[in-house]
């Protein structure tokens, strides 16, 4: 049975991917922005192999919850989960960073790099991604009016790109990206036409699965199925260009090897 990390596992698609794999028999440490929210989690942390507490949008806190994870033990599964939508303003995070950036790309790239290399990374992206291209210019929103579904799908293109670039650095390790669909959570809303147990499937599924199927690497999933992602997601230019400028922005580099 498999160790795996959920980063936004308080909710959602995280939350029902925890819970599917435990149902499993699997060993899940879950991740909540902050401590009110771990209490939330209520009765089901108690079958969970623990809980990691920090705010993506804080470096500091990236840190720390690499940290907290490395204390656990070695996971054999990480799948980046959480993320945030449409948000009102580009904001500024505590390292002066636009929130979707820092919640979405930054930190991913930032836990990749600091918590000690599973077998298996799994990151949620979207078939939203496509309107991102041209990312490169602007990553962190400073020269740009906002648009919040520009900066969504930026950050999904980034996670599939990342994604890819370390199944290219990293070949012992798998690394694939999943769009969930439309699914009902609270950022998908009540209306969207995906049920979670299909929503979370594709991730628990590369989380653990032996078949043959699974374990791929660098590859882009939607509902158990293989799609192709948005060309620049698959250049392996601008794979290592995002990669660089990841490393610049946090001061996090990511091993080559
Ligand atoms: N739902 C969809 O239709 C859909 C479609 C395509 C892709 N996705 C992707 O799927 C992933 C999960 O989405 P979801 O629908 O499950 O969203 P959700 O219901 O809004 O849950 C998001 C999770 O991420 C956590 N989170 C958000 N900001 C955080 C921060 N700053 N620090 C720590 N944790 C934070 C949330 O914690 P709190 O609850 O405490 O805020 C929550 O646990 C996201 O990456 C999303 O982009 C979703």
């Amino acid at each position: 049975m498999a160790i795996i990390f959920i980063t936004g596992s308080t909710d959602g698609l995280g939350r029902a991917a925890a819970q599917s794999l435990v149902d499993q028999g699997h060993r899940v440490v879950l991740h909540a922005r902050a401590a009110d929210r771990a209490a939330d989690i209520g009765e089901f942390a108690s079958r969970c192999a623990g809980i990691v507490v920090g705010d993506l949008r804080s470096a500091a806190d990236a840190r720390s919850i690499a940290d907290q994870v490395n204390a656990i033990g070695r996971m054999d599964t990480i799948i980046h989960n959480a993320g945030v939508y449409t948000r009102p303003d580009r904001g500024a995070t505590p390292e002066g960073h636009a929130e979707t950036l820092a919640i979405n790309t930054l930190a991913p790239y930032m836990l990749t790099a600091l918590i000690e290399r599973p077998d298996r990374l799994v990151y949620l992206s979207s078939g939203l991604h496509r309107g991102g291209e041209g990312s490169l210019d602007d990553l962190d929103w400073t020269q740009r009016d906002w648009d919040s579904a520009k900066a969504y799908a930026e950050s999904k293109l980034h996670v599939v790109a990342l994604a890819f670039g370390l199944a290219r650095r990293w070949p012992k390790v798998l690394s694939n990206a999943v769009d969930p669909g439309w699914v009902r959570t609270k950022m998908g809303g009540s209306g969207a036409p995906v049920d979670l147990h299909t929503g979370q499937q594709t991730q628990a599924w590369l989380a653990v699965s032996e078949e043959p199927a699974a374990l791929v690497s660098g590859r882009y999933w939607h509902h158990l199925r293989r799609e192709e992602p948005a060309r620049e997601a698959t250049d392996p230019d601008f794979q290592d260009a995002l990669i660089e400028r990841l490393g610049r922005l946090t001061g996090v580099p990511l091993p080559q090897t």
